[in-house]
């Protein structure tokens, strides 16, 4: 099957530049008609302009592609109540929502201002919160919807200096999950993307060799799989350089201890048991894992 969109509504969020104006241009290309939102500040969220967005919009549109800019901040709920009437006014539809907004403002957790944690958390955690619950009545009145989360190695594994972005895009995650059990009766399927890119988000960080592997082309064949009619749904891709990966949540086979005195000693004496990743497997839902515990109680 191609990877084709012809009649489907993207709105592509932080779209202006980097990885979002690649995943902007690839949908166009591929026939989607693409709401381009960038609010088009600093890495680290100060200031804005549409013009980053428009020179996408102009691109695509150069390029024989239909494209509207939009400048509304993902943190502020009424702009972005007001990007997606924008795209159904004009389309009357959205499709696709790829939640790929974001900022930096690292440092290590001992010198971090929470005024800091916050905003980080405001723009990738309720920036996306804010773009899936705007969209959502539409894609559950149409039956059909895609949405991709941006999340990040940071937040799946941690990485020194990044608290507040590592907690915000595992959060995502989490949205992810719910999102994709509640979705699934409207066919609103929800994935997320894990992406390594050389973009001005990563300047300094690597040297330029690697940062040549890195472009941000590579990790856009994921992020169209997950915004096709063919993606699966609650899975977590990563992509970089090239290479595709899926990481998952696991729950290892544990032990059943009961309750007594003694289970603090047995579980020390026993973690390696606990621990032990054979037979691993990943929950249908939390709730799943609640009765996977109970039914070994009961078991007994
Ligand atoms: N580059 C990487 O290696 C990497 C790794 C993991 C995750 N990510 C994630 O990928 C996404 C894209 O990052 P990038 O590397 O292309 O960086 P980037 O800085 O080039 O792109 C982020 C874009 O989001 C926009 N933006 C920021 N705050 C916004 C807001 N409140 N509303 C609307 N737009 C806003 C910025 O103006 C910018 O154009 C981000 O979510 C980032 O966290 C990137």
């Amino acid at each position: 099957m191609g990877i084709d969109f012809q009649g489907r509504v993207a709105i592509v969020t932080g779209a202006g530049g980097g990885l979002g104006r690649q995943h902007a241009l690839a949908l166009a290309q591929r026939g989607a008609k693409v709401l381009v939102n960038d609010l088009g500040g600093a890495v680290d969220g100060s200031g804005g302009t549409v013009t980053a967005a428009q020179a996408v919009v102009d691109e695509i549109r150069a390029a024989g592609g239909e494209a509207l800019a939009n400048g509304a901040s993902v943190t502020d709920f009424a702009a972005v109540e007001a990007m997606v009437q924008q795209a159904i006014d004009a389309w009357g539809r959205v499709d696709i929502l790829v939640n790929n907004a974001g900022i930096l403002r690292d440092k290590s957790f001992a010198k971090m201002d929470m005024a800091d944690f916050r905003l980080v958390v405001d723009v990738h955690l309720m920036g996306a919160a804010n773009c899936c619950k705007a969209v959502w009545p539409h894609m559950v009145a149409q039956q059909y919807g895609r949405i991709v989360m941006t999340t990040s190695s940071t937040g799946l594994y941690g990485n020194f200096g990044q608290a507040n972005y590592g907690a915000a895009k595992l959060a995502q995650v989490g949205l992810m999950q719910t999102l994709a059990i509640e979705g699934a009766k409207y066919n609103i399927h929800v994935n997320a993307l894990a992406p390594t890119a050389a973009t001005r988000m990563t300047e300094g960080l690597m040297p330029q060799e690697v940062l040549d592997a890195l472009k941000p082309e590579a990790v856009v064949p994921a992020m169209l799989v997950l915004a096709h009619e063919s993606a699966p749904s609650r899975t977590i891709l990563c992509a970089g350089a090239g290479t595709f990966e899926a990481a998952h949540i696991t729950l290892t086979q544990g032990i059943h201890l009961g309750i007594g005195a003694d289970v603090p000693e047995q579980l020390a004496a026993r973690l390696a048991e606990v621990t032990e990743r054979a037979g691993e497997q990943v929950p249908q839902s939390g709730a799943a894992q609640g009765t996977n515990e109970v039914g070994k109680a009961l078991a007994r």
